[in-house]
């Protein structure tokens, strides 16, 4: 047969959105042990590029040519060409030593969200569930080490539906911090906050965003609220040069009377957490601790207003069903929300790249009518 005469082999394109379904997760997988066998830190540790050897000898394997593919496989976060050096956007957020590491919530991912999954077919059927994300929060297991004790269908799954291992709080804070990391910046010049003098950060666990706001704002006080547990970690990992700036108080934003007094309060994705009478219970303290003129500053990622994606806000909205009793909202939803604590000028700045999380700002008032 002639070369011009042979035809082009090619598979069915109906199936080339179906096949990566397979093969991206067996990617995730390989990445995620990569993690765990610390390739990552071990490529930033030896501060150079490397051959496959040295990564297979420091890491006490005798499979280089193994060490090698999946080095290869990670293809886009180590860069590969005889030799191996991370990316700029894995030197940053894959090596675990970073104080910028997104790996707690990488390996969380695995873990403990995608195990949350199997409950998917339960909470289509029944709803979503107000207790498990107490639960999760209150660190409430029956044995210490895992969310749910199996499949028994007692105790604190009642369903039945999940086993998973719990992160600990530790790592609950390390996976909040880490997706706070790559917007920060960007949320601390969302607006001009010069003006203001007292940031409340509402369920702020590490206090993450309270550092980057004093950093950034160089007379601004912050108190990072939240449940004792997280405040006592919190306070251990508290950086000593922030210690006259921001203050941890430990509180429970539904069952104290007043929550503390600001210009500024940040409610990182707090309200999503929550069904709507829950939701009343907390903005109706927020709006009365705010002082007049003062601002409050939400970041959940915003649905599209007919609800068919970002592809992001959707996955997240996915994510509360199961998890929570919580959802995802449009941004006119918020604004409406807002508005009905009284609250005005809502405004809402969109996170552009790949995150979790938009801006959204409201006012309080100068006179409160
Ligand atoms: C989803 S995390 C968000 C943490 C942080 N704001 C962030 O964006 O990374 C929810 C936070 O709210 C806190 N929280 C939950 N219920 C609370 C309550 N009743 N009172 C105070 N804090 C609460 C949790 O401990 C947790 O730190």
């Amino acid at each position: 047969m002639a070369a011009d005469d042979v035809p082009v082999l090619r598979s069915d394109p109906l199936a080339d959105d179906i096949f990566p379904l397979a093969t991206e997760g067996r990617k995730l997988q390989i990445v995620y042990q990569c993690l765990k066998l610390g390739i990552f830190d071990e490529i930033e540790s030896l501060g150079k590029s490397e051959t496959a050897e040295n990564i297979a000898s420091n890491l006490g394997s005798t499979s280089t040519s193994k060490i090698a593919e999946c080095a290869t496989l990670n293809n886009g976060y180590i860069i590969e060409c005889g030799v191996y050096c991370l990316t700029e956007s894995s030197k940053k957020y894959m090596v675990s030593t970073k104080p910028t590491s997104m790996v707690p919530r990488l390996t969380a991912e695995f873990e403990f969200m995608f195990p949350l999954f199997n409950s998917l077919p339960s909470v289509l059927k029944r709803g979503s569930d107000g207790e498990r994300y107490q639960q999760f929060i209150e660190n409430e297991t029956e044995d210490g080490e895992s969310f749910t004790s199996g499949t028994s269908g007692a105790g604190n799954n009642p369903r039945g539906d999940i086993t998973t291992r719990k992160p600990s709080p530790a790592d609950f804070l390390a996976m909040m911090n880490a997706k706070l990391v790559p917007i920060a910046p960007a949320v601390t010049q969302s607006y001009d906050f010069s003006g203001y003098r007292t940031l409340v950060d509402l369920g702020g666990g590490s206090g993450y965003m309270a550092y980057e706001f004093i950093k950034v704002y160089e007379k601004l006080k912050a108190i990072v609220f939240d449940l004792p547990d997280s405040i006592e970690l919190a306070v251990q990992q508290q950086p000593q040069n922030t210690k006259s700036r921001v203050e941890f108080m430990s509180g429970d934003f539904f069952q104290d009377e007043k929550l503390p007094v600001c210009d500024l309060m940040i409610l990182s994705h707090i309200l999503h957490n929550w069904c709507d009478d829950k939701i009343d219970i907390i903005l109706k303290k927020v709006f009365a601790s705010i002082n007049p003129g003062g601002c409050i500053l939400l970041l959940e990622k915003c649905l599209n207003e007919d609800k068919t994606g970002p592809y992001d806000a959707i996955l997240l909205d996915t994510m509360m069903m199961v998890i929570c009793e919580g959802r995802e909202r449009t941004f006119l939803e918020y604004q409406m929300l807002l508005q009905q604590y009284g609250f005005t000028n809502v405004i809402w700045r969109e996170m552009h790249g790949r995150n979790c999380q938009d801006v959204i700002l409201a006012l309080k008032p100068e006179e409160n009518i």
